[in-house]
């Protein structure tokens, strides 16, 4: 596996824009095999099933906040929903294909800390923030659900810290406060689940570029020196030619007070 920081770089520089962001986020979806996907997908629907149930609904009003391009709940679940609030602070995002074609999306490119909807059923996944949670809850109807999916620990946050000095313990700070705002509203339970997605044929360059510009917090290009530590850590991660990128995410699951 020949990497050089030139090509890291060039391969930055293609992603460091509101275009390239989401080229990135595409390589890391899709790019790989996310052997815990079904898993996920299946708790996500059982919850939508079990939301529709409580309210004796046969269709409800959901959200998908900080939706990105993947938008997970009009990709995989639009059916369920009379509509679907897809709300991201980037546009760029809301002009995915997906939210396009499904036709009970309503678009909202807004903060999640200003948005103003009402909904059944609520998900955030991965860009999930302690300074929008109390705004999120009061979008929840009584008797609805949210539902939040956060990484607290992974490969890539490790890159994080490696390369940038990182706090990897403020993510779990960050999670203890938002269990217990969502404990002033909803009936909660939470769970650790571990998500392994491998990379076969993987270029290092393009995957290292992608992380740095949707990983790292901001757009982060790494100097030769993070570069140079951030390749032994990817290559110890490799069996092959397929790396393993692994995370520890939280799931919580909440149904609001009546
Ligand atoms: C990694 S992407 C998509 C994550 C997607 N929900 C998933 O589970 O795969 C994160 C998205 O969150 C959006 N975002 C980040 N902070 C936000 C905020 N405060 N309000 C709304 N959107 C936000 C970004 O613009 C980006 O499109």
């Amino acid at each position: 596996m020949k990497m050089t920081y030139d090509d890291y770089k060039m391969m930055f520089d293609s992603f460091n824009s509101s275009e390239g962001y989401y080229q990135a986020c595409k390589i890391l979806s899709f790019d790989s095999l996310w052997r815990e996907k079904e898993d996920y997908r299946n708790k996500m629907e059982s919850s939508i099933k079990e939301t529709l149930n409580r309210l004796g609904k046969s269709k409800m009003r959901g959200a998908d906040v900080c939706c990105g391009d993947y938008a997970w709940v009009p990709r995989h679940f639009s059916d369920y929903f009379s509509d679907i609030y897809c709300v991201d602070i980037d546009s760029r995002a809301l002009d995915s294909e997906v939210v396009r074609v499904k036709k009970n999306c309503i678009v909202l490119n807004q903060n999640a800390d200003q948005v103003d909807i009402h909904v059944d059923f609520l998900f955030s996944g991965n860009n999930v923030y302690e300074y929008f949670i109390l705004n999120i809850a009061n979008c929840v109807n009584p008797n609805g659900t949210i539902f939040l999916m956060k990484p607290l620990e992974g490969d890539d946050i490790s890159l994080r810290s490696i390369s940038k000095g990182y706090d990897i313990n403020q993510r779990n700070s960050e999670s203890n406060k938002i269990s217990n705002l969502l404990s002033k509203y909803f009936k909660t339970s939470e769970k650790e689940v571990v998500f392994n997605w491998d990379y076969s044929n993987v270029n290092l360059d393009r995957l290292l570029a992608s992380l740095s510009v949707v990983s790292f917090g901001e757009r982060t290009l790494f100097d030769d020196g993070q570069y140079a530590k951030s390749v032994d850590y990817l290559k110890k991660k490799c069996k092959g030619d397929t790396l393993t990128l692994t995370q520890i995410c939280k799931i919580w699951e909440g149904v609001k007070d009546g």
